[in-house]
């Protein structure tokens, strides 16, 4: 398995680009299967998750092909089974879920599974199709839904940590296609929702509330092919403003949206964070000083769940006394013990973690879990003393296009290795 080779101490400095959003291009990819006609996505990053779920929709038998950033997928015919190993693989493509249903009206697609973040339940994702009419069945590890109508219905799809991200998408997506009018309750407000409703409307869905929390969906016949360039990576341009302020340098990102990322702005200026936004640019520096802060991770608009690791190593070199509370995840803390292999001094305390900053770290071989924590470490190993070996960093590429090469034209010393 590949591995990072970082050697720390050099503050980033220049320009950075950032990709389309993996967590929007993933369900707009799903949304094609919902037309026979072609649709063209634009701004598509190069990352593995976005290759395996190509894979997922040629599996189904729709045609997929990339120019560049640019992909184009036509479902002409479709076939109803989402590959076990496949969908287990990437919890992500458990998105296809929806599309099939409305196409189709019966599929059956792996059970996602767990991962190292936590159970990763889809009961809310069957609870709203349910509503919509589908009969669901657990079957060898399969989820087996048939729904010969799907009819518009009331769901609120809240749960204990709030609302569903992909399940407010699987249902969305089926409800464009249901007869009469869907109303989903609780619905994620997330960026990445508004994205795929919006490629959605383009394809002739009629669709109301997107990004808030009450969206209305009114059924149509069929839906046709559309283009749609998707919106940037918000949790990578957050990753790279705190790469930028940990390693004590000034970057500008180019291609941001500022406005999906109020929360992450706030907070880093409260922690002493230099942040000037003009259009789609923010210039990010450290500022005199860094103060301790507390984050919470939440629901959009809330402080994002997937900038939780990148923020502790941040506060790692801090002086004093931060806590980092998960909300969102049950078990988001996985690289807290490799961060103290490089000397940082972290107590979990629950659902918080107690960071005492301001202790130089130096570097050591660490281990990748998921891929924002995976990035967290990579920042860390920008700063440690030393060489710091980041290893199965295939988490990393499933989340970050070309995170080293991105990084090294901001003058990080940082080499991929490819294990023999
Ligand atoms: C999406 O996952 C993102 N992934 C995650 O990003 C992100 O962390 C998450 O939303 C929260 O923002 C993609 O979009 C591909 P959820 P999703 O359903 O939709 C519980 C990354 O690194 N829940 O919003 O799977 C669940 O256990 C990834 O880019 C239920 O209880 O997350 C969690 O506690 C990691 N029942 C909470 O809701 C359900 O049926 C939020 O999960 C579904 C979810």
């Amino acid at each position: 398995m590949d591995s990072f080779n970082i050697r720390g101490g050099v503050p980033l400095k220049g320009d950075v680009t950032i990709s389309g959003a993996k967590n929007s291009v993933l369900p707009i990819m799903a949304a094609t299967l919902l037309t026979r006609e072609t649709c063209v996505i634009t701004r598509v990053p190069n990352l593995s998750d976005v290759k395996f779920m190509a894979d997922i929709l040629r599996s189904l038998g729709a045609e997929v092909a990339f120019k560049g950033d640019t992909l184009t997928v036509k479902a002409e015919r479709v076939s109803g089974v989402g590959d076990y190993e496949m969908v287990r693989k990437m919890r992500g493509s458990i998105c296809i879920l929806g599309p099939l249903l409305a196409r189709l009206h019966k599929t059956k697609v792996s059970l996602p599974g767990g991962c190292v973040i936590g159970a990763r339940p889809i009961d809310l994702h069957l609870k709203g199709v349910r509503a919509l009419g589908a009969k669901i069945r657990i079957e060898g590890g399969y989820v087996c839904v048939n729904a010969p109508r799907l009819t518009g219905a009331e769901v609120f799809l809240g749960g204990r940590s709030g609302p569903t991200v992909l399940g407010t998408a699987n249902v969305l997506m089926a409800a464009t296609l249901a007869e009469g009018v869907t109303v989903i309750q609780s619905a994620a407000c997330e960026p990445e929702v508004v994205d795929l409703a919006n490629f959605l409307t383009s394809m002739g869905a009629r669709i109301q509330g997107a990004g808030s929390p009450t969206m209305t969906v009114h059924g149509v016949k069929e839906l046709h092919g559309a283009e749609h360039e998707v919106i940037p990576d918000r949790i990578e341009a957050a990753t790279f403003m705190i790469a930028a302020a940990a390693t004590g340098g000034e970057v500008t990102l180019h291609g941001v949206r500022a406005d999906q990322l109020t929360a992450v702005i706030d907070k880093l200026r409260e922690a002493g964070v230099r942040i000037e936004r003009s259009g789609a640019l923010l210039k990010v520096s450290r500022g005199r000083k860094l103060k301790p802060v507390d984050v919470t991770t939440l629901p959009y608009a809330g402080f994002p769940t997937d900038v939780q690791a990148q923020m502790m190593v941040l506060m790692t070199l801090t002086p004093g006394i931060s806590i980092i509370t998960e909300r969102i995840f049950e078990s988001r803390f996985m690289h807290v013990s490799e961060l103290a292999r490089l000397g940082a001094e972290i107590a979990i305390e629950g659902p918080s973690a107690i960071v005492k900053g301001g202790a130089p770290l130096s570097g050591a071989p660490v281990m990748a879990s998921d891929s924002r924590a995976s990035a967290a470490l990579v920042i860390a190993g920008l700063v440690a003393e030393g060489t710091t070996q980041v290893n199965r960093i295939y988490h990393i590429d499933r989340g970050y296009e070309s995170i080293d090469d991105k990084l090294r034209s901001l003058g990080a010393r940082i080499q991929r290795v490819e294990e023999s």
